[in-house]
């Protein structure tokens, strides 16, 4: 075992898709199973949920099972791993008081995915307060824990950028006692930002060109059907062209050797199936029938595992409220030291 400490996170404003799935429960799973790691946290970060969703509570309530469901079908284990919910550790709020001196307006304003989020929600001159300040409450979610590894899509860059700021400013400006954190991307940057059906955009839930964890086998071969392919491919002697096609950046995400073997024995692997698609003769129809073998594979058992554990929903709160216990624990001995280091301890 090593001393690495690792925290990540999801915000509850759906079930969780494929996109999540490549992108990042995966390696959390890998990387929990591994036993290397000193402590691992999993946080479903519904304080940030609601910094755009201050008027739709309900989503976020209700999507908090649902979340904890998908990670226990994907195999985080609490035994292992803490997981837990944000807005139970108030010592996240005060932490995040204390960092706000530390950031300016202006370097939350260049934050690109601050400025991405503010533009795909329209808010124009109407941004939140809380949601302008995320990044910083986010700082203070992973410092709590003194997590040096968070495992995230690309997306989340800024954010630990922001928060390696934050750290060298207080430790610098107080007392080291803050960790400076590391993202982790997944390996193949395909699956740090996989499309959605329509190939156009990342796939996300407000776009509607998701393929759930929870979705059936037939809803996943329906989706699978509608999927965009390449445009210029119209007849199959056409020849095709497999990149920005989605139905081949999700092999490129998901197709293992292996799978030629027991789903398409015609082929010894992706590179020959490219070949003979970009050369003509070979009709989209064949290419999402084996997708739709290989995607039923792996989801079959996270579905089945997740149609388990749904019955008993307060067993999974119960779950939520040990680790929430837990990871409070930690953050108040983080808080204490931080409080210390700033010489705002007044009464010892
Ligand atoms: N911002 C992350 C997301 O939208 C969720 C999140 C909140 C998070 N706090 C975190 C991720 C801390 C990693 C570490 O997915």
């Amino acid at each position: 075992m090593n001393s690495d400490i690792i925290l990540t996170g999801d915000r509850p404003t759906g079930r969780l898709h494929l996109g999540h799935y490549v992108g990042s429960l995966k390696r959390r799973v890998e990387l929990q199973n591994s036993g290397k790691y000193k402590k691992i946290y999993i946080m479903i970060a519904d304080a940030q949920a609601l910094t755009d969703n201050a008027d739709n509570i309900n989503k976020v309530r209700s999507n908090i099972s649902e979340v904890a469901l998908d990670y226990l079908a994907c195999g985080l284990n609490p035994e292992k791993s803490t997981i837990f919910v944000q807005s139970q550790i108030p010592q996240l709020c005060e932490l995040s008081f204390y960092y706000m001196n530390l950031v300016t307006v202006s370097r939350l304003q260049r934050n690109p995915t601050v400025k991405n989020e503010i533009q795909m929600r329209g808010f124009k001159q109407s941004i939140p307060v809380g949601f302008f300040t995320y990044p910083i409450s986010q700082a203070a979610d992973i410092t709590a824990f003194k997590a040096n590894i968070v495992p995230v899509g690309e997306d989340q860059l800024p954010m630990i950028e922001q928060t390696r700021e934050i750290v060298r400013s207080f430790n610098q400006i107080y007392a080291p006692v803050l960790v400076e954190p590391k993202a982790v991307l997944p390996e193949n940057e395909t699956c740090s930002r996989l499309p959605g059906l329509d190939g156009a955009n990342k796939m996300s839930k407000s776009l509607g060109n998701c393929i759930y964890l929870s979705d059936s086998a037939d809803e996943i071969k329906k989706k699978i059907q509608s999927m965009f392919t390449d445009p210029t491919h119209l007849r199959v002697e056409d020849p095709g062209h497999t990149e920005n096609n989605p139905v081949f950046i999700y092999l490129d995400a998901f197709c293992r050797d292996e799978h030629f073997k027991e789903f398409w024995p015609e082929y010894d692997n992706l590179g020959e199936l490219k070949a003979h698609y970009q050369r003509g003769g070979l009709g989209d129809s064949k290419v999402k029938k084996f997708l739709n073998e290989i995607l039923q594979a792996e989801l079959r058992p996270i579905r089945e595992k997740r149609e388990a554990l749904q019955g008993d929903v307060p067993a999974i709160f119960e779950m939520l409220k040990k680790g929430s216990e837990n990871a409070r624990e930690v953050a108040a001995n983080t808080l204490h030291e931080v409080k210390k280091a700033m010489g705002i301890d007044y009464f010892g």
